[in-house]
């Protein structure tokens, strides 16, 4: 795979540093035990990965709410730390990339005291603006100021002005520093959101077409995000990441709620970000009709030369395996085969790979101040039985779904999503041809990848029937695979074809 294209061609892994692996037995963990699984990630057949905010936090917001840009969190690990993984992920290659938060910074970071001119400030509320963690008003009066600040999310979380040139000036300040390290690449937090209304008007209510999010809110957002500003910021930083060799890649969070608003922040598309985070597909239920409309739309509304991306799972969504697939094994591989079936580049959060379902947190062992709150999704990687973890920072339950016993059981889910790995890097219209959509049953999406290859997943209780030809790559049951593909699927049941369709 030619290094200039790793990340439309490779599949990216995300790691919730403080659940991945603890490496000194404190319960939290650190970027040492990422370094120690790094094995794992190339067995797996990772080509990158994306570390969730590693710096000095107070925690307000998990990592979310940064004190120190150019530092590491202690109980994460240290800056040699960040080298030691950068090179030793190099060796085995993979790509690192880190997670930058621009929107806003903790409330204990030193520019809110010392700088605030850098932060949105006003006499008094100015709009009807609320955050998105709480529902409530997204401006708070600052005791020492006598002013009020914006928060899009938690009080701790002021937000920046970017209006301000001196804010640019910095995070290109921070950028260069993490690029000359060699991290890859960043995934941006919220990038959408940054350039708020000059005016800061008043957003409009919320409609009953609206999505539930902004339901829930009571208003739409057309002024507090998807400012037209950003777009030249994101021009600028793209300029910045092909400065360097190889180039750096920029990864957006893009809550745009409206498919055409998220493609413009591919720009021309290939002047703005690398790949943008669609969240459209993860939020819709697993159900054939209503996912292959989102990847219709966005086939649709992508720019020529853009290249989507994929995720089924994150640290706010939590795990595909519990929320698409309720535990049924059957329907997390069907839910990995899209994610690794369509065209795009796929992004599996860590436990993905077992079918790992959401952890169980009692209501006294909650951390998380969002509502409703995200520590299911969050809760440590089960290594073994045993769990591996002594004291986690969030409970590590239930260990019956881990790496080292899928590891020995070639049928497990663990093998499953090697293979498919594997055979994205065998069929390269598995990895770069086109999508078509194929006439198929109601509970059946199908489709053609290039001219050689075909994907289909049964996601009905029913048996169903598909008219296409070919040979079966690989089956989400283990019981099928290398013979000719008879026009059946089973309930659940998804498969990869390849072979000239027509012979
Ligand atoms: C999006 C992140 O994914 C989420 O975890 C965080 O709480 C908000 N942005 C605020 O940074
Ligand atoms: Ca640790």
């Amino acid at each position: 795979m030619a290094e200039r294209r790793w990340w439309r061609e490779g599949v990216l892994y995300q790691i919730y540093p403080r659940s991945f692996a603890d490496s000194n037995g404190d319960g939290i963990g650190d970027l040492c035990g990422v370094i120690d699984r790094l094995d794992h990630l190339e067995w797996l057949g990772i080509d990158g990965i994306w570390l969730s905010p590693i710096h000095p936090s107070p925690n307000e917001d998990w990592g979310y709410d940064v004190s120190d840009y150019l530092g590491v969190h202690p109980e994460l690990g240290t800056l040699d730390d960040v080298d030691e993984l950068v090179a030793e992920a190099g060796r085995r290659g993979i790509r690192v990339l880190l997670d930058l938060v621009p929107n806003h910074t903790s409330d204990r970071h030193p520019w809110f005291r010392e700088r605030p001119e850098l932060y949105v400030w006003a006499d008094a509320p100015p709009n009807n603006w609320r955050s998105v963690f709480d529902r409530r008003p997204s401006w708070t009066l600052d005791g020492e100021r006598g002013r009020y600040y914006l928060h899009t999310f938690a009080g701790g979380q002021p937000d920046l002005d970017w209006r301000n040139p001196e804010v640019p000036a910095e995070f290109e300040r921070i950028l260069r520093f993490w690029l000359d390290r060699g991290v890859a690449g960043f995934r941006l937090d919220v990038v959408n959101v940054l350039y708020k209304d000059s005016e800061l008007r008043d957003e409009p209510p919320a409609r009953p077409e609206d999505p539930p999010l902004l339901r829930e809110l009571g208003m739409r957002r057309i002024h507090s995000m998807n400012q037209p500003e950003i777009h030249d910021l994101l021009q600028d930083w793209r300029r910045l990441c092909e400065e360097y060799e190889p180039p750096r890649i920029l990864v957006g969070e893009v809550y745009a709620f409206q498919v055409p608003h998220w493609a413009s922040y591919y720009g021309n598309g290939d002047d703005q970000l690398h790949l943008s985070f669609n969240f459209q597909l993860m939020y819709n239920p697993l159900v054939a009709a209503k996912l292959s409309a989102v990847v219709a739309e966005v086939e649709h509304e992508l720019p020529a030369g853009a290249w989507p991306c994929w995720a089924g799972s994150n640290h706010d969504g939590g795990r595909l395996a519990s929320r698409w697939a309720r535990g049924d094994e059957r329907l997390s591989r069907c839910g990995l085969m899209i994610l690794l079936g369509l065209r795009g580049t796929p992004f599996l959060y860590y436990g993905d790979e077992l079918g790992l379902l959401d952890g169980e947190v009692p209501p006294d062992r909650r951390l998380d101040r969002a509502e409703p709150g995200r520590d299911a999704g969050r809760t440590p990687m089960p290594w073994s039985r045993a769990g591996d973890w002594r004291d986690p920072w969030l409970p590590l339950v239930d260990t019956s779904r881990n790496v080292a016993d899928q590891r020995v059981d070639a049928d497990s889910t663990l093998h499953f999503t090697r293979e498919l790995i594997a055979l994205r890097r065998r069929l390269p219209d598995l990895r770069v041809g086109s999508y078509r959509e194929l006439e198929s049953p109601e509970d059946v999406w199908a489709w053609r990848r290039g001219e050689g290859c075909v994907v289909a997943v049964n996601l009905g209780v029913e048996e169903a029937r598909l008219e296409v030809e070919g040979r079966i790559e690989l089956s989400t049951d283990p019981e099928r695979g290398g013979e000719s593909f008879a026009g059946h699927l089973a309930a659940g049941e998804g498969v990869i074809l390849a072979g000239d369709p027509s012979k």
